[in-house]
Formats: C-alpha cells, sequence, structure tokens
C-alpha cells in the first residue's frame, strides 16, 4: 500500500504527523537531538516559560510510582528572555512547528509573554499553562470558568498567533473551564495536565517530595486523559492536543480514535528517548494494516452506539 497521510490541521497550522511532545518532558533545547531528528515530530512543544527566571522547587523533586511519575519541578526556567535569545535561534532552522508553552502569575504575565512571542517569526502557536500544579500562583486560572475566560480572552487579544489552552482535570466544572476558554477564543485545547498527588517514604515518615505534593504523569493516568477527551469531544467541536501515559502507538491511536488531533508523549521520553518515534511508526503500520490512507480517517472513528448494541443482553 502507497504511503498513509499523516497530515494534520489545526485553524491554518499544517502538521506532518500528530506525533508531539508534552511540555517539560523534552528538556528545553537540543537534549533529545542525539536521539531522534526532531523534523520528524509532528511539533515540538517547549517546557515552560515565564516572564522571569525560575529554580523551580526543592528537591526531591520526582518520584516514581506504579505506572506513573509524581514531579513537583514547580516551573523551572531561565525566563522568556533567555528563551528568545538562546532558544529560539537553535529550533529557527528545524523544520516543524514550535509551540511555546507559557505560563504567569497574572493575566499581565501571559500577556506580557504573548506579546514578546508574537514578534517571533519561528513560533507557530502557543500553550498556556493555566493549570501547573506545582506553584503556588497560577493554578487558580482553570479552576473557574470566569477566570480561564478572562486570562485566554487577554492573550486572545494580544496576539495572532493560534494558541492551545492546557487544562487540569482538578477543575470542579471541568467541562465548564474549557466552554470557557473556547469562548474566549482558544484555538485548541491541550488535555490534561497532571492530577497532584503525593508518596511517603516509610522509613523516614516523610513525604517522598520536598513539595509534598507532586503532579502525576505516565500509564495511571491514561484512562482519566481519555475520558476528559471524550467529555470533550462530546460537547464541543475544538481540536485536542492529548497526553497523558501515552507510551506507545497503541495508547496513542485510542486518543486518535477518540478525537485527538494532536498526542502529546511526556513521561514515555524519560524511559524511552525514541518512543515518539516509535509511536509514529506504529500509527503509520496500524493505518496501513486497517486501510487507512489519512490519519482524518482515524481521528473521531470511536463506535460508541455499536459498542453498546454489541453488548446489550438479547431479549427474552
Ligand atoms: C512543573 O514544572 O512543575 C511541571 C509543569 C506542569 O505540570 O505544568
Amino acid at each position: 500500500m502507497a504511503k498513509v497521510d499523516l497530515t494534520t490541521k489545526i485553524g491554518t497550522l499544517i502538521f506532518k504527523n500528530p506525533v508531539t511532545v508534552a511540555s517539560g518532558t523534552f528538556g528545553s533545547k537540543d537534549e533529545y537531538a542525539r536521539y531522534l531528528n526532531y523534523e520528524r515530530l509532528g511539533a515540538i512543544v517547549t517546557k515552560t516559560v515565564t516572564p522571569k527566571p525560575r529554580k523551580g522547587n526543592q528537591m526531591p523533586r520526582i518520584f516514581e510510582t506504579p505506572s506513573g511519575m509524581l514531579n513537583s519541578i514547580g516551573l523551572q526556567n531561565k525566563g522568556i528572555d533567555d528563551f528568545i535569545e538562546n532558544k529560539i535561534p537553535y529550533f529557527k532552522k528545524i523544520k516543524t512547528h514550535l509551540i511555546v508553552n507559557i505560563a504567569g502569575e497574572s493575566i499581565e504575565d501571559f500577556v506580557a509573554l504573548a506579546k514578546k512571542l508574537d514578534r517571533e517569526k519561528s513560533v507557530s502557536a502557543l500553550e498556556l499553562n493555566i493549570s501547573c500544579p506545582n506553584v503556588k500562583k497560577g493554578l487558580e486560572f482553570c479552576a473557574k470558568p470566569e477566570l480561564t475566560y478572562e486570562v485566554v480572552k487577554a492573550v486572545k487579544d494580544t496576539t495572532k498567533l493560534p494558541f492551545f489552552t492546557k487544562l487540569s482535570p482538578e477543575a470542579h466544572d471541568f467541562l465548564g473551564v474549557a466552554e470557557a476558554a473556547i469562548k474566549a477564543g482558544s484555538d485548541a485545547l491541550s488535555l490534561i495536565n497532571t492530577i497532584r498527588g503525593m508518596a511517603v517514604d516509610v522509613e523516614k515518615c516523610r513525604p517522598q517530595l520536598a513539595n509534598v505534593f507532586g503532579g502525576l504523569s505516565g500509564p495511571a493516568i491514561r484512562p482519566i486523559a481519555l475520558r476528559y477527551l471524550h467529555e470533550v469531544k462530546c460537547e464541543f467541536d475544538i481540536p485536542v492536543m492529548a497526553m497523558g501515559g501515552i507510551m506507545t502507538a497503541q495508547d496513542a491511536l485510542e486518543f486518535l480514535i477518540a478525537g485527538a488531533h494532536l498526542i502529546a508523549v511526556g513521561t514515555a521520553n524519560f524511559v524511552n528517548p525514541k518512543a515518539t518515534m516509535e509511536i509514529l511508526g506504529g500509527i503509520e503500520g496500524y493505518m496501513k494494516r486497517k486501510g487507512y490512507a489519512s490519519v482524518n480517517e482515524v481521528r473521531g472513528s470511536l463506535r460508541i452506539k455499536e459498542a453498546s448494541e454489541d453488548r446489550s443482553v438479547p431479549a427474552g
């Protein structure tokens, strides 16, 4: 069979394939370049960039859990000016989309970041991180629809760059928050950020993380991420970048079939730095085996009604 078409479109952006990386799991520049050719990715999503440099939280701030990982990094980065001066020139040479994840403590912070990045020609899109569970200020933006609306609208009024808004599964009114982001002009959503968890060292009788709580990622949260994706796709017509424990092509396909436009590989990068490439190959193999010519045919091919009919108890 001829080559399959993996091209994925979100608004005016055309991605060569739907495979990207989850913010914060792929270094901040060339750390993975010796393992894979960045240009084979549909996009690169950067570690969060903030207005000023941040040292991050105290160590220890990573802890492995069954089928997952807790992190409490705390948005460590060198700040937007360093990013523009020292990271963007590197990405400029790489022929794939660059999506810059940004976070701030106030609406003004988000606006200032969007304004600076708006001038950068090699930036394709932004991802608003309003859902990091490891910082004292910032998480409230995705806790209430009104606050989500305000910050997203302010960014929309500032930049012409398309953007994703990254939401937390911890929002009490998750669909309300998603709706607010969409109404305020978010071009797409990123689902989901990590879920706060905790682990205890029983010998020392103290938390494994200095910050006590950390965001849980990895396969342990995959069914939750899929559920949120499905709920959003049932309610809204909005492209989604999906993340949450995608380790293999089979995992990625679950999200594509449930309607994701892009799939972002996160924790898997720490275990297998070539995971994205293996996933990409696996998606291609699946499409050939099933006779799909385009990934658009895979996206949203979930058959809910038939599944419930197959399993219904025969009458009589
Ligand atoms: C972190 O740097 O704390 C992780 C980023 C995030 O979860 O948004």
